[in-house]
């Protein structure tokens, strides 16, 4: 039904009436100093899509009443948003989210940020960002999933499932938009908006992988990324957006491009002038044109010169339309207004779970936490203990820092009648600013514990955030110095959106919990997991390394020629913290792994199972991170790739079984520099936990 209500649209369009769909402009206030240029006071009331930088629906309906009402054709608007994180219910920023290693729950907050998004009066959002993101100086680490390709992939398919729901036209769905297609986390040196050296085979193995899942689970919509790769900028690049979305994934929504990303490729040096940049960007698969007006002025002119088929306008249009009729726009372009739309109940405890759930214990020296019992007073200090406006992250949407609880609002709640909390603020986030040192070291000498909340300032990631070096400003390191001098344990709280150098401070911490920017509801998350209330099951999703001069440093780095030599000669080589490391109160011991049979044919399926027994006095949620790794393929692979993982709580005492079905196409193969994928015969090795086994592929 839809294609035949796109076809019979298509017939009776215009050619003006065509290219106005290609186009998105603004309405409403924002405040996005990135976001900023190319705005236009007033658009054609046929545009295809608007950016809606507004939450009121009511607005909504007026703007949508006039192309209902007053073109001639009534094509409803596409109201499109940067919701990244929720909408107003705020959740951990989705590197956080990613460490849950719970993409269930991160489905269930998509869900509700669709449901107040719709209800504001937005159909489409840009998310999720599903860029692979390997460095932590690239402030944009903190809107993607972290740093392996397959956590990036499950991630980003539960969250296009979450806003799409069962079918775009439901009630609360919205559409998803996965970004920025394709190699903009490689820019160089981690400078946002700069190039980016992505090898075709590593575009392959690691880039391509999570956009060919999202596209698979059916997400409406692609953006294409401000960068180049090599050379060809990712909005003007026909291999990526036509012959592999397209042609070979079949992807029949369309592209977006990012903001004014068509005119800087004038920028980029591949156009001389703005009707050469919408050309090449038209003609390599990019349908809709962000802000910046190409499309508009030029497209037909373009077509009378025979340079745009007219044939390919009409295949952009169409993607648009089925994208809107999919949508159900054309029945009910309106938003239905309703007044409690926001941070309900069910909305904050979606929130809250994911919080506690994202958080990661990195270090519990002598089981420093959880404060049980004999604590009886507890030094809340530091720059982030009674912060708002930081707890919310970056790219926030309508999130209202007035919303958000702070560590302290957490602990106040959580240890009522059992500890007094004595807070100090300490220092400020950044600065040279020592005078409220000496309140947060009388804090701290007239307490059992002190607890110390550091980090970064919100705007300290996101986009045009990147840093040089990721360590903490040194006033911080400089306030738990002082602290440390008190003889109490401390325990370190991180609230920030991208790994962080710990050198200096690790060793003056008993116990370290990343927080990261956990939402709304981020201080009662933490407090209880700082109380032993809840167990902290987070595992981290990136690595964090041991000074910035690591970078890049990630798990699945390719093998190395000579694995034991090749060091640092002033540090370790070593990380902080790998992928993958993440503590609890309890322990968990993995039994040897299991094969179904030592080899397998190509033709045949390998279970794998491991034991996993809970051997502490708590219950705990365990979540096995199956790896696989070949040591004779035809090209060097990497040390190890994750290629499954589940997430499970097992009582105290208890034992729970894991299962990883092996599909050697899917599973072993590997893909060439063309994305063919490759099955070879031979052994690989395979590994979770602190376990692993050898087995063979026969043809
Ligand atoms: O979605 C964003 C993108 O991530 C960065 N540039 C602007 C777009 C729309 O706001």
């Amino acid at each position: 039904l839809v294609e035949s209500r796109v076809e019979d649209l298509l017939k009776r369009m215009t050619l003006d009436e065509k290219i106005l769909q290609l186009n998105q402009q603004t309405v409403g206030d924002n405040n996005n100093p990135n976001n900023n240029g190319y705005q236009k006071p007033t658009f054609p009331a046929g545009i295809g899509s608007l950016i809606y930088f507004s939450s009121d629906p009511a607005f909504r309906n007026t703007v949508q009443k006039r192309a209902m009402e007053e073109t001639r054709l009534g094509i409803p608007i596409l109201f499109g948003y940067d919701v990244i994180h929720g909408f107003r219910t705020v959740y951990p920023i989705s590197l956080a989210q990613g460490c849950s290693f719970n993409p269930e729950l991160v489905r269930e907050a998509c869900t509700v940020a669709a449901k107040e998004t719709k209800l504001s009066g937005i159909d489409w959002t840009f998310s999720p960002m599903i860029d692979v993101a390997r460095d932590p100086r690239w402030g944009r680490v903190s809107e993607g999933y972290g740093e392996d390709p397959y956590t990036n992939g499950v991630f980003g398919v539960a969250s296009v499932k979450g806003y799409q729901g069962k079918n775009l036209s439901d009630q609360y769905s919205i559409a998803a938009c996965l970004k920025h297609y394709i190699g903009y986390s490689m820019s160089e040196g981690g400078r946002d908006y700069h190039y980016s050296e992505v090898s075709p085979q590593t575009l392959w193995d690691t880039f391509m992988v999570p956009y060919e899942a999202g596209v698979k689970a059916g997400a409406a919509t692609l953006m294409s990324g401000f960068n180049d790769i090599s050379g060809v900028p990712a909005s003007a690049n026909p291999y990526t957006l036509t012959e592999v979305l397209k042609n070979r994934w079949k992807h029949d929504g369309f592209v977006v491009s990012d903001w004014g990303s068509v005119e800087q490729l004038m920028a980029q040096g591949v156009a001389k002038d703005r009707k050469e940049a919408g050309l090449k960007a038209f003609m390599s698969g990019v349908e809709m044109d962000m802000v910046d007006d190409i499309y508009g002025q030029n497209l037909k002119q373009l077509i009378a010169e025979k340079k745009v088929p007219v044939a390919k306008i009409n295949d952009a249009v169409r993607r648009i339309l089925r994208v809107k009729f999919r949508l159900g726009l054309f029945d009910n372009p309106y938003t239905t207004i309703v007044d409690q739309r926001y941070l309900q109940p069910e909305s904050k405890a979606v929130a809250e779970k994911l919080a506690t759930e994202s958080m990661v214990l990195l270090k519990n020296k002598d089981h420093a936490l959880p404060l049980t019992g004999n604590v009886k007073q507890i030094a809340l200090i530091g720059p982030l203990a009674k912060d708002q406006e930081d707890m919310l992250g970056n790219w926030a949407a309508h999130g209202d820092a007035k919303d958000a609880e702070t560590v302290l609002d957490g602990f106040e709640k959580e240890f009522a009648g059992k500890a007094k909390i004595n807070y100090a603020k300490g220092s400020e986030i950044d600065g040279t600013d020592e005078s409220n040192f000496a309140d947060a070291v009388a804090a701290a000498q007239k307490s059992d514990v002190i607890v110390v909340c550091l980090g970064e300032k919100k705007g300290w990631s996101g986009e045009n955030t990147s840093r040089s070096n990721i360590s903490l400003p040194a006033i911080q390191e400089k306030l738990v110095a002082e602290l440390k001098k008190t003889g109490k344990p401390i325990i370190v709280v991180l609230a920030n959106g991208r790994p962080l150098e710990l050198v200096r401070l690790e060793p003056m911490a008993n116990a370290i919990v990343e927080m990261w920017q956990p939402g709304v509801v981020g201080g009662s998350a933490l407090a209880s997991i700082i109380s032993g209330r809840v167990n902290p099951s987070g595992k981290l999703d990136i690595t964090f390394p041991l000074t910035t001069g690591q970078i890049p440093t990630y798990y699945d780095m390719r093998q190395s020629a000579r694995p034991n030599s090749g060091k640092y000669q002033d540090i370790s080589t070593e990380p902080l913290y790998w992928f993958g490391h993440g503590l609890s109160y309890t322990d968990f011991a993995y039994g040897a792994i299991n094969l179904s049979a030592p080899k397998i044919h190509k033709n045949q399926k390998l279970v794998a199972t491991v034991e996993v027994a809970n051997t502490g006095g708590v219950a705990g949620k365990e979540t096995a991170l199956w790896y696989i790794s070949s040591h004779a393929s035809s090209i060097s692979r990497p040390m190890k790739e994750l290629k499954h993982f589940e997430k499970k709580e097992i009582a105290a005492g208890a034992k729970y079984v894991y299962k990883f079905e092996i599909d050697p196409m899917r599973d072993l193969s590997f893909p060439d520099a063309d994305g063919k994928r490759h099955l070879e015969s031979g052994d690989f090795v395979i590994m979770a936990g602190n376990q692993k086994i050898k087995f063979e592929l026969l043809d």
